[in-house]
């Protein structure tokens, strides 16, 4: 065993070695010097087993001397060597820490060796306790969940750890002066208290949602596991707080979701009745209309008998309302069944030409008729991957347009491009006033019609153009405008050449 012995006198330091080698069955490896200073300069060279303190010395006297020792080394035991007249300071310094005290003079080598091997295993077992109460310390100070000991009856914090406080923004200390209704809200108190209440014969309980009142007056919702524990045979009530905000919000997000998710699934029941409805109501519309057309082409025609001019101005204003019925009918059918997913188009290799020319030429009578042209300068190779009836009928909705929104004399002229490879381009150019800036983006709504409240003019419904787009990209294309106030508008849309993968 290595030792170091400080003391200041040479008879004691003659002495004590001499006790300490004449040991049997214990070995002691005693280093002397004389002064503080030199044995804290031993202490920070090399390990020592344990220290004999003296606390007269030239460079320090009384307990400064045991506890300037033990600051430098403190894991070191330390028996004080004290002379008769500074018996009352060694006992201070035991209290200190220091193993034990000896009084030089009355101390045999029994005695001496003794003493020392119980102060340096005292020291070790110390040692040992000590880190292990740090252990646990770092742990509960720093455990994920706050932990707070309370007074069963007083209610007062007997002791939290770290996570706890900072959980309340209060320290150490502020929290020992705490009780329990300090963190529970005054409002919330009463029912608090009342769910902290333990329920008889259960040893633990889980409070959920508990609001805590913070330092800073802030109140955050926690869930806590409350048990009881004795200690020294006192009961205290010990909580293990976490914070609930964050399953709070998830909770609060995942019933929004739901609720959100309720609103589409109702909003997309409604579309579903309401395009059951529009369907019915439509298809019920239609129904009449070629019986209705052909009994007023045979009065037209004479079939049926002559017929006065001032009936044959009847007929052929019921004619065109018959025939503007119609074609509501038939753009509503249209939407309905695209917007529902109904609307089954029947893609194949066409040829364009063939399709495009009747329906310039079935408008070309109406242009005429205000005093308007159609030209037509569509490429006879050009062919697409495309529902022929739905070509006919976005053009038809692009024809109508470009002689219904434009004054008398206007030209529109239909033609074709291939702008880019696997695609071809359709386009309705008429040198009407054009669309206004402002509505450009919205002709392609449904029921939107630019200046419709501007006066007299053409009454149309405004699903049009709602019907050619719809249609339009349902076989791989797009639709779109340009325009330039009082230049006219060009109205294009692409089909594919090839089938769609
Ligand atoms: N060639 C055009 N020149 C000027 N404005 C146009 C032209 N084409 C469409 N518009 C404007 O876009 C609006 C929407 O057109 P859309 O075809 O959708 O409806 P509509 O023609 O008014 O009615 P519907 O086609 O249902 O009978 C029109 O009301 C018109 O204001
Ligand atoms: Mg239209």
């Amino acid at each position: 065993m290595k030792a170091l012995f400080v003391e200041d006198s040479p008879a004691d330091a003659a002495l004590i070695r001499e006790m300490l080698t004449g040991v049997r069955n214990a070995s002691f490896e005693l280093e002397h010097v004389n002064r503080l200073g030199a044995g804290l300069e031993r202490l920070e060279a090399a390990e020592f087993d344990v220290v004999l303190l003296d606390l007269m010395l030239p460079d320090s006297r009384g307990l400064e001397t045991f506890t300037r020792l033990q600051a430098h080394a403190p894991r070191v035991p330390v028996l004080i060597m004290s002379g008769l007249d500074d018996e009352e300071v060694a006992v201070e310094a035991v209290r200190a820490g220091a193993q034990d005290y000896l009084v030089k003079g009355q101390v045999d080598p029994s005695l001496l060796v003794r003493a020392i091997r119980y102060g340096v295993e005292r020291k070790r077992t110390e040692q040992a306790l000590k880190e292990s109460n740090e252990r646990f310390r770092t742990l509960f100070e720093n455990a994920t969940d706050g932990i707070l000991v309370s007074d069963e009856q007083t209610k007062s914090f007997v002791m939290c750890n770290g996570t706890m406080c900072r959980m309340l923004g209060y320290s150490p200390e502020e929290m020992k002066n705490l009780v329990l209704a300090d963190i529970h809200p005054e409002e919330d108190l009463h029912s608090a208290a009342r769910r902290l209440e333990k329920p008889p014969g259960k040893k633990t309980s889980m409070l959920v949602d508990i609001p805590v009142r913070r330092k800073d007056g802030n109140v955050f919702y926690a869930d806590i596991v409350l048990s009881s524990i004795t200690l020294d045979g006192k009961t205290y009530s010990m909580g293990v707080f976490r914070d609930a905000t964050d399953r709070i919000q998830a909770e609060d997000l995942q019933r929004e979701l739901e609720a959100e998710k309720m609103v589409v699934e109702k909003l997309k029941r409604l579309d579903r009745i309401k395009n059951d409805f529009v369907e019915t109501v439509t298809h019920e519309l239609r129904t009449p209309m070629t019986p209705l057309r052909s009994s007023i082409e045979m009065f037209l025609d004479g079939t049926l008998g002559e017929i006065t001019p001032r009936q044959r101005e009847f007929l052929e204003m019921i004619a065109r309302n018959v025939e503007r019925l119609s074609r509501y009918a038939t753009d509503m059918l249209s939407l309905s069944r695209l917007e529902s997913g109904k609307h089954t188009l029947h893609p194949s290799h066409v040829t364009l030409l063939p399709i495009i020319r009747p329906v310039v030429e079935l408008l070309r009578r109406n242009a005429r008729k205000k005093n308007s042209s159609i030209s037509l300068n569509v490429n006879s190779e050009m062919t697409a991957f495309a529902d022929p009836d739905a070509v006919s009928e976005v053009l038809t909705n692009l024809l109508n347009n470009a002689l219904a929104h434009t004054p008398q004399g206007t030209r529109v002229i239909v033609s074709s491009k291939l702008p880019r490879e696997h695609c071809v381009e359709i386009s309705v150019a008429d040198s009407g006033p054009g669309i206004p800036k402002h509505a450009i983006s919205k002709v392609f709504d449904k029921f939107y019609q630019a200046g419709r409240d501007s006066g007299p003019g053409y009454k149309g419904t405004g699903v049009g153009l709602a019907v050619c787009k719809a249609l339009v990209e349902a076989m791989g294309g797009q639709i779109s405008v340009k325009s330039r106030p009082g230049k006219g508008a060009v109205f294009a849309f692409t089909l594919p050449t090839t089938r769609l993968t």
